[in-house]
């Protein structure tokens, strides 16, 4: 695949850079676009936003390597958060995730063979009063149980998922 953005992605990039003094405060937001659209932040995807924004490459992997909402590999087409931290552990946050896990057969960090789904046990993802949650790419699922998450992945296996 090549690595480019096309003319409507370079415009939101000139809109991210615009918002800030320095390019270099418009990484993650950047980043963050590139990652939705070549799906993970590979090395040429990283060299390429390193160009973009005139930054050292060194300074670009940093910030992908710390920040674990950045792909360092290819994920599932739904990406899975399970959060086990303390209120969601409290509220079986971490039965959830064993069950998860189960279910696609997978483990923390792996996809599914059919590229459909990952799993990612996560840290307090800021809803604790939804506790316990787990995310689907961008969207919160909050107070759920096992079979509302069994009743969730069914759906977006079967294609009827809201989770783009
Ligand atoms: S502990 Fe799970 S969202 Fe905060």
């Amino acid at each position: 695949m090549e690595i480019f953005f096309d003319e409507q992605e370079l415009a939101k990039v000139n809109e991210i850079k615009s918002k800030y003094p320095h390019s270099k405060a418009a990484l993650m937001g950047v980043l963050w676009l590139a990652q939705k659209k070549f799906g993970w932040i590979s090395k040429e995807v990283a060299e390429y936003i390193a160009k973009l924004l005139d930054l050292p490459p060194s300074h670009v992997d940093g910030v992908v390597s710390f920040y674990t909402m950045y792909f360092k590999k290819p994920m599932g087409k739904y990406h899975i958060q399970v959060c086990t931290n303390v209120s969601c552990m409290l509220r079986d946050g971490d039965l959830i995730f064993d069950h998860i896990s189960k279910l696609l057969g997978i483990k923390n960090g792996e996809v599914t063979p059919d590229g459909l789904f990952s799993l990612e046990e996560v840290e307090c993802m800021g809803a604790c009063g939804g506790a316990p949650m787990i995310a689907i790419n961008e969207d919160y699922y909050e107070n759920i149980d096992i079979p509302f998450v069994e009743n969730l992945i069914s759906r977006l296996r079967n294609g009827n998922g809201t989770s783009a």
